[in-house]
């Protein structure tokens, strides 16, 4: 319903409550009552006695109101979960695997109360940042997992690279970095058997507008703090949706090359000296490559060393 009012309602005239009720073939009180419905998510709506309504302003909140209109993807984002929210909208994303969750469903909040990093860190979610969570059921290797992550943090990259004039660099395995700051963590979580893949939870946590806690501004920034303006949330989801939607596709039909060509583009790592670090071990060596599955391939002085996943730092 509030998406069918949303189409009708214009921001240079006004229509009346009587027209809007017979498109939408329902009573003129519950219009009113939607539209109070829509005030309250932020729309601001005049209404004028003998006139009607008038929609003046959209809140930038990634409401599925907002963030479907006039989305044209093929599976990511066909379905959005908004909530104001949540404890995390991976854990909340795990829930709804495969209750006739379609795929590409995207699950978003304003705020997360325990946002989780890798490694069981915690991640700041305050308001004005951008968390969400894409469930997918990608039909490849468990082997080639990485290059969900991959397919993701490109499309983010492109999406923040379109949108503002902003460099963002893709720090690997899953980061992303502005200005040697970091800007996007993304977290995957996937449940696979041998041969296949069940379910991929994408989680991706972008600092747009929100604050930045006093301990992380040496490591961390935000889009905000980058330009010096004002971000559109929105804008910034149905972006990356879209690139994603593309992306994914390449990764469905195996076009693994073109996803590892775009990651290359914003990863500026080849050559570089490096420190990987896992639980146990830590590997030093210059990057060679990132083979087609995502892994990373060092020269170290043992030879060439094929690493999955850790913690990167450039020497
Ligand atoms: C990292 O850099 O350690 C990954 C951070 C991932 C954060 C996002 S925010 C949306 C989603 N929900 C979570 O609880 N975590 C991810």
């Amino acid at each position: 319903m509030n998406h069918k009012i949303l189409n009708l309602l214009k921001e240079d005239e006004f229509v009346s409550g009587e027209k809007l009720a017979k498109q939408l073939k329902v009573s003129r009180t519950a219009i009113w009552k939607q539209i109070k419905n829509l005030q309250t998510l932020g729309y601001e709506i005049e209404s004028v006695k003998n006139r009607g309504y008038r929609l003046i302003s959209r809140p930038d909140k990634p409401l599925s109101e907002e963030v479907s209109a006039n989305l044209k993807t093929k599976i990511v984002g066909k379905k959005i979960i908004y909530s104001e929210t949540v404890d995390s909208t991976n854990s909340y994303g795990k829930k709804l695997v495969n209750k006739k969750t379609p795929e590409g469903t995207i699950v978003v909040a304003d705020v997360q109360t325990k946002g989780r990093g890798r490694k069981d860190r915690s991640w700041s979610s305050p308001l004005g940042g951008l968390w969400f969570s894409v469930i997918l059921y990608p039909n490849i290797s468990p082997q080639n997992a990485m290059l969900v992550t991959m397919a993701s943090s490109v499309s983010i990259a492109q999406a923040i690279s379109e949108i503002t004039d902003l460099n963002p660099v893709v720090k690997w395995p899953n980061d992303l970095l502005i200005n040697g700051k970091k800007i996007c963590g993304i977290l995957t979580e996937l449940d696979a058997e041998i041969d296949k893949i069940n379910y991929c939870v994408v989680g991706i946590g972008i600092n747009v507008n929100n604050q930045i806690d006093t301990n992380l501004k040496d490591i961390a920034t935000s889009l905000n703090n980058e330009t010096g303006k004002h971000v559109s949330r929105v804008e910034l989801l149905k972006l990356i949706i879209s690139k994603l939607d593309e992306n994914y596709a390449k990764l469905l039909s195996k076009d693994y090359r073109s996803i590892r060509d775009i990651w290359f583009k914003y990863a500026n790592i080849i050559g570089k000296k490096v420190q990987v670090s896992a639980e146990k071990s830590t590997i030093k060596g210059v990057v060679s490559d990132v083979d087609e599955s995502g892994c990373l391939i060092l020269k170290t002085t043992d030879g060439k060393v094929r690493v999955v996943s850790g913690d990167l730092t450039i020497l």
